[in-house]
């Protein structure tokens, strides 16, 4: 349908307030992260996240996410038990995730097995701190398993049931390839999942937000926030860098391939963010360990790759790569199929996106906006008859 805009409509300048995008909107506030653009830092509760995915597992970081400071020995372990007994998921969804076409995006059957998962609870309307808390825990544990299991299943494979003697990390390796790998190959996905874990009022974050804010309940929020994630400009892009990466094929044709690009105005995925200006926080860190992969499986092939689309891009246009640069690679390069990247970023971003919905639900107002009206001018109904 063709978009109808009214001809005689003037915007009036002083009326006129719009935000496109929201850009520069600062719409609540929030002691979960900063993301600060002037000195290209991100911080999760007062920690730099490179600090925390040098020194912290994915599971303190959840806890801090939730509630606000870094566990202690027994803390962590009290968390870590709990979160372990929970990931089991029910044969019901199981079978919900096991009927999916196979052709369905691996984004479609997480969101479908998060929803499913809500039908399930009985206490989808209680909505207490300790309630919503225990539910973003029981997010934390199943949602990786959802997202083996789908991955089993689209490759024809049995099931592999969690393993509670493992760490995420370990058990998602566990349970998408029956193994887990050497050390330095998990802990590379363990910083993956620190890093993607949170970033302020990020496109899925203010979703679920606004989702939250009508009092609806956390797996509502959550389902939608996968909705928004999985969009090429948010974090479809990790997959998007890494279907660019095949195309090009040869890194000796990346610069080439890059300057096409930018001559023909085209987006790069993996390129550009709304926030930081001069280069993502995350990135240094995240490209550290991509390294890792690299050197792990002994070929610079997506590295040399890396580098020479980076070159380009920074030298022409200024602008920098954003996490899902080098996540993409790094992921690739451990074994997973493409399109599970983005559900393996939902797994890491319920934790932010919990610490979010349970932020909004203690200090709530409708998130509701305006906008300004370009359509017809008010006219009256004709009588069917009458009508052109
Ligand atoms: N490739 C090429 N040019 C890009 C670019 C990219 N990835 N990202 C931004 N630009 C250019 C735009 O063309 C625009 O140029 P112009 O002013 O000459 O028209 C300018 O930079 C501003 O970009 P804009 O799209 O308006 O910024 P935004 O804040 O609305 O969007 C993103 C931010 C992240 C959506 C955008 O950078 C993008 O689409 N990146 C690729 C997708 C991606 O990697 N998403 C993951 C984000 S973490």
């Amino acid at each position: 349908m063709a978009e109808y805009i009214n001809p005689d409509y003037v915007p009036e300048p002083e009326k006129m307030n719009v935000k496109k995008g929201l850009e520069g909107v600062v719409m609540d506030t929030s002691s979960v992260s900063k993301v600060n653009a002037e000195t290209n830092s991100l911080v999760y509760r007062g920690y730099p996240v490179q600090d925390l995915a040098e020194n912290c597992t994915f599971e303190e970081v959840a806890y801090l996410l939730y509630n606000g400071e870094l566990p202690n020995k027994s803390q962590l372990e009290e968390f870590s038990k709990k979160e372990r007994s929970l990931r089991d998921i029910t044969k019901d969804n199981l079978s919900v995730i096991k009927a999916l076409p196979k052709k369905c995006h691996p984004m479609d059957s997480v969101r479908t097995g998060v929803s499913f998962l809500g039908c399930e609870d009985e206490r989808i309307w209680d909505a207490t701190p300790e309630t919503n808390l225990d539910k973003a825990v029981r997010l934390l544990a199943k949602i990786p398993t959802m997202v083996a299991a789908d991955y089993r299943f689209k490759k024809g494979l049995d099931f592999i049931a969690p393993n509670p003697s493992l760490s995420i990390a370990e058990n998602f390796f566990h349970m998408c390839f029956g193994k887990v790998p050497d050390t330095k190959i998990v802990k590379a996905f363990d910083v993956s999942l620190v890093l993607y874990a949170e970033h302020s009022f990020n496109a899925s974050t203010f979703t679920s937000r606004v989702v939250t804010s009508t009092q609806s309940d956390i797996y509502s929020a959550t389902t939608a926030g996968i909705g928004a994630l999985k969009g090429p400009l948010h974090g479809g892009a990790n997959e998007m860098v890494m279907h660019m990466m095949i195309e090009i094929a040869d890194p000796t044709k990346a610069e080439q391939w890059m300057i096409d690009a930018l001559a023909q105005k085209k987006k790069v995925m993996g390129f550009g963010h709304r926030v930081y200006k001069s280069g993502d926080s995350r990135v240094p860190t995240m490209k550290k360990y991509a390294q890792v992969m690299a050197d792990a499986i002994g070929d610079q092939k997506w590295m040399q790759m890396y580098n020479s689309l980076e070159k380009v891009m920074v030298e022409k246009k200024k602008i920098y790569p954003n996490l899902d640069f080098p996540a993409g690679p790094a992921y690739y390069m451990m074994g997973f199929e493409i399109d599970f990247f983005t559900p393996i970023f939902v797994m890491a971003r319920t934790t932010g996106w919990s610490a979010h919905i349970m932020e909004q639900a203690a200090n709530n107002r409708i998130i509701r906006p305006l906008s300004e009206y370009i359509g017809s001018p008010q006219r009256k109904v004709a009588p069917l008859s009458e009508r052109k």
